[in-house]
């Protein structure tokens, strides 16, 4: 039976557009979700939108709409669209105000009140409009400035009901200990139990007085349901979760089996590492397999942000360099788990060595080569001729067994990176192997014929592990090296030889070299924050 495989970004919140950092977390996700299902993994990939709460209620009353009409504007206008345009393929999009979340956050409430799990009580603290937070005295120092976001807090107090965290700590540091793996890279795991766990971790507050924008609390009038409890759950009420049709949840959730990783910011993972297991376990129902910490997209001033104004929107990039272009860029660029700075010099310069030059090459020279000495029909395959050719077909194998064990591990920069060690080893070997000096001698023609099959093969195999990738590109590849419908699999590219007889077509350049100075100035421009534009 098929391998199952579960893969959720953080819901994000539409409180404005989403920007390139956004768009960096939903790219990553798809490329794991597309490379799993091409490896014939039963995948599910959710992701979708964090409507409740203060900040986009008060952005709608700023906006003159209701909060319901603001987020619909949002989300429809702005989030479905990007990703349609980032080619991003989710099984399902989830908005917290969808009738299946509500109500099921309503039944997970009222449960945790049944089991003594919340209780009501009062909450005092200094709280962080933008955060949504509230945080300690310690937290905030003398100058009651909000430790993640640097903004003035201001002192609290209300009505609120708690989730026992007390119950569960015990449970959450053996899960840890049981699951090394849980938490990657390993560096967060280690923070969040000195910086939250060691020090006493305090029952979390799940519900509000003083705003209405929440999911109504059905025990007492006046409390909505707060974010985290209504935010994190989404995970499990997007597959069904006490709904009358729970096939995906019993199917994907309940089963052990299933790998299930959340990929998030490092700016939440105290919820998705603390709250949601305990919140998982006091519903009696299994944890997650693994969050995955990744790293910001950052400008060279900082974190991109909408406050800043110095966010950079997909848009201008996906138009005029294509989607496949600004997905490589993404995985590329910045090694999943760490953080990246995005640079015009760099989107270009991996656009033109990577891209164009590398494999657009690649694809360029083998293409005309079958064309120039073989008519455009790619030779019969008859095993390794020369040793350039053997060492060239073992490079494709092991590339491909690397690329399975780096994507399971997550490490998709170097997945990827690997395939483009390959295509470079390709580019080599046409180098080493000189195939103009083989085809001027007659008694070569052996070595012609294996040289011009062996990359048509690795241009094939190449292809097949970027498709997650390039999404628009790949089959483009297999079009010019004519490989028919019943091919294009993943489990065919792992026979090697059966290309001979197909006839490859040379198509328009995939590519095309970018004038650096041009395409450098072009980006700046769209990255210049609107003060400076409105200043200039
Ligand atoms: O925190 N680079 O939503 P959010 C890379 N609703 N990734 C970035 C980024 C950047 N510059 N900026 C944001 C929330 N992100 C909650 C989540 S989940 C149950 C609830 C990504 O709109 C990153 O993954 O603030 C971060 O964790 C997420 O967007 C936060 O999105």
């Amino acid at each position: 039976m098929a391998k199952k495989f579960y893969i959720t970004t953080p819901i994000y919140y539409p409180s404005a557009s989403p920007h390139l950092g956004h768009a960096y977390c939903t790219t990553m996700c798809d490329v794991i979700a597309r490379g799993k299902r091409m490896r014939g993994f039963e995948t599910f990939f959710l992701t979708g939108t964090d409507e409740h709460g203060e900040k986009i209620q008060k952005n709608a009353e700023a906006a003159g709409v209701t909060p319901q009409a603001f987020v619909d504007d949002i989300v429809n206008n702005k989030f479905i669209p990007l990703w349609k345009a980032m080619k991003i393929s989710n099984d399902d999009f989830i908005r917290t105000t969808d009738k299946r979340h509500v109500e099921t956050v309503q039944k997970i409430f009222s449960q945790f009140v049944k089991n003594d799990d919340i209780y009501l009580g009062s909450y005092e603290g200094w709280y962080c409009i933008h955060e949504e937070t509230y945080y300690t005295e310690t937290q905030v120092g003398p100058e009651h400035i909000c430790p993640e976001c640097g903004r003035p807090v201001t002192k609290k107090g209300e009505e609120a009901y708690f989730f026992k965290c007390s119950k569960y700590v015990d449970d959450l540091m053996k899960f840890f200990d049981a699951n090394p793996d849980f938490i990657t890279p390993v560096s967060r795991k280690n923070e969040m139990i000195n910086n939250f766990i060691k020090p006493g971790l305090n029952d979390l507050c799940v519900s509000r007085t003083t705003f209405d924008w929440g999911i109504p609390v059905l025990e007492k009038e006046g409390h909505v349901v707060y974010v985290w409890l209504d935010a994190l759950t989404n995970y499990i009420t997007a597959l069904g979760y006490l709904q009358e049709n729970d096939e995906k949840f019993k199917s994907i959730w309940q089963d052990p089996e299933t790998e299930i990783v959340h990929v998030i910011g490092a700016d939440i993972t105290r919820f998705h590492t603390i709250y949601w297991p305990m919140f998982l376990k006091a519903l009696d129902l299994r944890e997650p397999s693994r969050v995955f910490v990744h790293g910001l997209l950052m400008m060279k001033d900082g974190k991109m942000s909408k406050s800043r104004g110095n966010a950079i929107s997909a848009y201008p990039l996906i138009n005029r360099y294509g989607v496949d272009a600004v997905r490589y860029y993404m995985v590329s660029e910045v090694p999943f788990g760490q953080n990246g700075v995005f640079t015009p010099e760099q989107f270009v310069t991996r656009i033109n060595q990577d891209l164009a030059n590398n494999l657009g090459n690649l694809l360029n020279r083998s293409v005309s080569m079958i064309e120039k000495y073989y008519n455009g029909v790619i030779p019969a395959y008859e095993g390794e001729v020369t040793a350039l050719d053997a060492e060239l077909k073992a490079a494709a194998e092991k590339s491909i067994v690397a690329y399975e064990a780096l994507n399971d591990g997550l490490k998709v920069t170097e997945a990827y990176q690997e395939v483009m060690d390959l295509i470079s080893k390709a580019n080599k070997y046409i180098q080493d192997s000189e195939p103009w000096t083989l085809a001027k001698d007659p008694s070569k023609a052996k070595e012609l014929a294996s040289c011009m099959y062996h990359l048509a093969n690795v241009i094939y195999i190449s292809g097949m592990l970027m498709s997650p990738i390039l999404v628009e590109s790949a089959p483009k590849i297999f079009d010019q090296l004519g490989i028919p419908e019943e091919l294009r699999s993943y489990e065919a590219i792992k026979k090697f030889g059966n290309l001979g007889g197909l006839t490859v077509k040379k198509g328009e350049q995939l590519f095309p070299r970018l004038k650096e100075a041009d395409e450098i100035a072009y980006i700046a421009g769209l990255m210049a924050a609107p003060k400076e534009k409105a200043a200039a």
